[in-house]
């Protein structure tokens, strides 16, 4: 590859196919593209139909329902009148036959490790659930999350989806003040924490945030919180340790069986506009189709050791760390830290270690390690492995070989998942054992997902051409609404083309009716597999005393995919300086967290605006990528400001 230029060399990649392996599809749940082209056609032809047969299969009902799908756009109601638990569906109805199977793996970063069989993660379950209901936690009420990737983590969703809480999981690398506006815009009850947890052998400060979070948030009781450190605990008024609030609790918990339509989690995401919005999902519909596209899409046997290295703040550790393996009775491999600590070869070790056959992880990582070189990977028997995933961001053909050939030797298929928050499960995949698979494009819809590649007038586009992603049909994971804000679920999602789902993402389809995401086409960037929206960086940085305007752009990064250029002007009589950048980046750290601390800060004397005020945003990207600025600058309201964008100083 070398000496050629990069996109060259892309779109040779682009145009390889791989083949599934005819002994792995031998033994595949979907065997080949005819069985797969069956079942698309066939919940094309008769979605209620296929999606019913789905849920029958996928669940345990307390009480059936009577219909499957209540569309009236852009609302759905799924699996109407049937009532079910979803932490019955991981835990109770396995105990019989895999009681003593393990389900959850732990390695902490230190190197402590724990497991929990079927039975025990039950008991664990229960006893916390009866904790959370001694503390006054009923049916619909939320419950904020704030915790390290800890077995307790998962133990804390299952125990409100048993009582019929609804869990608000917020990211452990996320600040005080973010911690706090998610707790506010959910109105949790409750708030559980751990005194820390370990990343880059330094301790993440979770109590010291959740404390700060707490004040002034008036729906806060009461604040649970873990002992994960190990050194005694000084807990202050409202606060109650993990262990004395399970220690005098029962084994066994009745599950509160809820309507399927019940809510069971809201997930903060970030979005083009204003604050972060609290995606809500429901129980059954979201339930059935993670179930399912656990066992589809990584082709997850009962003898699997299935590793998704995402963290449970995100929607992937929900639906394929925690609920997904679960449902599917598999053992899931928890790991609290960072991926290189204490060296380049932490997570091939823990796969060879545990035999792990499933690895599913993150375009970013996939780079990273790639540029680590080959030999950690190379130094550890990695035979265990049978299917490797991706998710978060577009992968580019480079790291997709790469995944492939050095962590995969060629044997493994790659299953590139496209989906979001707001769809809770996979919805453009290949199937290992069924799809060809071509570097960097995530193939081939799943049967019952209907995307569709419109332009700016709703019309589908050319073929080859790329558009504005939407999806057709109404799909049971979807999210339902925005949490609080109703209006902004219709505005985000269903106004750009009345009834259909905008994705935010652009994509083209070729020849094949393979699809290639092509990124964000909104105000929303994707940092190294995270999104985070330009507005609230912009609304950081501007909170900041010398900030007058501020303007966020993202750059292409070859590790974290987008990086984070923030353009600043400075109010009258202050100096722009090198400090005052670092400044900034540690103001926005701390207003936000680490993952959108910017990875340059530019002054400008203004930012350039069109003649009706709105930001050039299209020329400010140019600028960042050091780029020629290109197409049509007339409209600049001041063309000074060209030359006005000082460079960086270091
Ligand atoms: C956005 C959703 C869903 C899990 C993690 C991210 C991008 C996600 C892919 C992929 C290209 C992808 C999209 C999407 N994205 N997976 N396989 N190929 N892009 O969830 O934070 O809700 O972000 O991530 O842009 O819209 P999220």
């Amino acid at each position: 590859m070398s000496g050629q230029p990069k996109e060259i060399s892309s779109v040779l990649l682009e145009q390889r196919v791989f083949p599934p392996p005819p002994a792995f599809s031998k033994q595949a749940h979907i065997q080949s593209l005819e069985q797969y082209r069956a079942l698309y056609d066939q919940a094309l032809a008769d979605p209620e139909r296929y999606w019913g047969d789905r849920a029958r299969e996928e669940l345990y009902w307390k009480e059936p329902f009577q219909t499957v799908l209540d569309w009236k756009p852009p609302h759905a109601r799924w699996f109407v009148e049937g009532k079910t638990n979803l932490a019955w569906n991981c835990l109770d109805r396995h105990l019989d036959r895999h009681g003593e199977k393990i389900a959850l793996l732990f390695e902490g970063e230190p190197g402590d490790r724990r497991q929990l069989s079927y039975r025990e993660l039950h008991r664990e379950v229960c006893r916390f659930a009866n904790g959370l209901r001694s503390l006054g936690v009923r049916k619909g009420d939320r419950v904020g999350i704030y915790l390290p990737m800890v077995p307790e983590a998962a133990v804390a969703m299952l125990a409100c989806a048993r009582i019929g809480a609804v869990h608000s999981v917020v990211f452990g690398g996320f600040s005080a003040e973010a911690l706090h506006d998610r707790l506010v815009d959910a109105g949790a009850k409750v708030l559980i924490t751990a005194d820390g947890g370990w990343r880059k052998g330094a301790v993440v400060p979770l109590m010291q945030n959740a404390r700060e979070a707490v004040q002034g948030a008036p729906s806060i009781e009461q604040v649970v919180v873990l002992n994960r450190l190990g050194q005694a605990l000084t807990l202050e008024g409202r606060e109650v340790g993990w262990d004395a609030l399970v220690s005098k609790q029962a084994e066994t918990c009745d599950p509160e069986w809820v309507e399927s339509e019940h809510p069971l989690f809201i997930l903060y995401t970030s979005g083009s506009t204003g604050k972060p919005k609290g995606v809500l999902h429901t129980t059954a519909g979201y339930a059935v189709n993670v179930s399912l596209t656990t066992r589809w899409c990584f082709d997850l046997k009962p003898e699997d050791i299935y590793w998704c290295t995402a963290d449970v703040g995100w929607v992937t550790g929900h639906s394929y760390v925690v609920y997904g393996p679960l449902m599917n009775a598999a053992t899931t491999f928890l790991y609290e830290g960072a991926p290189t600590h204490p060296g380049p070869d932490r997570f091939w070790e823990m796969i060879a270690r545990y035999r792990v056959s499933i690895f599913y992880t993150a375009p970013t990582a996939i780079r990273a390690f790639m540029r680590l070189g080959s030999e950690p990977v190379l130094q550890h028997d990695l035979s265990s492995l049978r299917v490797l995933g991706s998710v978060g961001e577009p992968i580019n053909p480079e790291a997709w070989i790469w995944y492939r050939e050095v962590v995969g030797k060629g044997r493994c298929p790659v299953v590139d998942t496209w989906w979001q928050t707001e769809t809770g499960a996979i919805m453009i995949a290949p199937l290992p054992g069924a799809t060809p698979t071509k570097p960097g494009s995530a193939t081939l819809p799943l049967p019952g997902v209907v995307p569709e590649i419109l332009d700016a007038h709703g019309q589908p586009v050319p073929q080859g051409k790329g558009g504005h992603l939407f999806l057709a049909r109404p799909v049971p994971s979807m999210l339902r609404t925005v949490h609080g804000d109703p209006d902004r679920y219709v505005k985000t999602y269903f106004s750009e083309v009345p009834g259909k789902y905008f994705t935010g993402d652009g994509a083209r389809q070729d020849q094949d009716g393979y699809f290639w995401l092509m990124g964000r086409v909104d105000d929303v960037l994707n940092v190294a597999g995270h999104r985070l929206g330009t507005a609230e960086v912009e609304s950081a940085l501007v909170a900041h005393p010398k900030v007058a305007e501020a303007a966020v752009v993202g750059r292409p990064d070859e590790l974290k995919g987008t990086a984070v250029v923030a353009f600043v002007t400075v109010k009258k009589g202050v100096a722009v300086t090198a400090e005052l950048k670092k400044e900034l980046c540690q103001h926005v750290q701390k207003e936000i967290g680490a993952i959108a601390r910017p990875d340059e800060v530019r002054f400008a004397e203004a930012l350039p605006k069109t003649r009706s005020g709105k930001i050039m945003r299209r020329l400010l990207r140019d600028v960042a990528a050091g780029k020629q600025t290109t197409g049509d600058t007339t409209t600049l309201e001041d063309f000074s400001v060209l030359a006005a964008l000082r460079a960086e100083e270091e």
